[in-house]
């Protein structure tokens, strides 16, 4: 099992349908790559998990980093981990725009902050921890 978390910037305003019909097309492909991971989206920035086998995630994350459609990536983490964080989930979606993480009980760390490369390249480990809450098994 391997798994990269990266963080970029979107390259124009989203309407987030825009982003589902991305993600109706992408899951097939992660499906059958073996890939599953989450995706979240907040005032115009993504954090995305990727994980599978080493090959694949690393090919698909080449391929999504020549995206025009966002920018300024930046790998947080990218290495071996021992189990899946979204089995069965071939690339979970948040808008946490709408979604403020205040639902989400116990994390309050998290409340209001942007998905910045300052809230997360300092300290990698918050994005897993922020990933975590969408997880069906943390
Ligand atoms: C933020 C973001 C996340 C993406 N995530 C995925 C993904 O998980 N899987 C995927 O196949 N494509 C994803 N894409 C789209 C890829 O960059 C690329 O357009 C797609 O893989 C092309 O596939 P195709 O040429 O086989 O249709 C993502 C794009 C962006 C901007």
């Amino acid at each position: 099992m391997f798994r990269i978390v990266y963080i970029s910037s979107a390259s124009k305003y989203f309407d987030i349908s825009e982003i589902e019909t991305m993600l109706e097309r992408a899951r097939p492909k992660n499906h059958a790559l073996g890939i599953t991971g989450m995706l979240l989206y907040k005032d115009g920035n993504f954090l995305q998990c990727l994980e599978g086998e080493e090959a694949a995630v690393t090919k698909l994350a080449n391929t999504i980093s020549q995206d025009p459609r966002h920018s300024e990536i930046l790998v947080l983490m990218r290495g071996p981990a021992e189990r899946r964080l979204f089995p069965g989930m071939p690339m979970g979606f948040h808008d946490l725009t709408k979604e403020p993480l205040i639902k989400h009980s116990g994390f309050a760390e998290f409340i209001d902050s942007p998905l910045i490369r300052a809230t997360f390249s300092l300290d990698p480990s918050r994005s897993l921890n922020l990933l975590s809450l969408f997880s069906p098994q943390p």
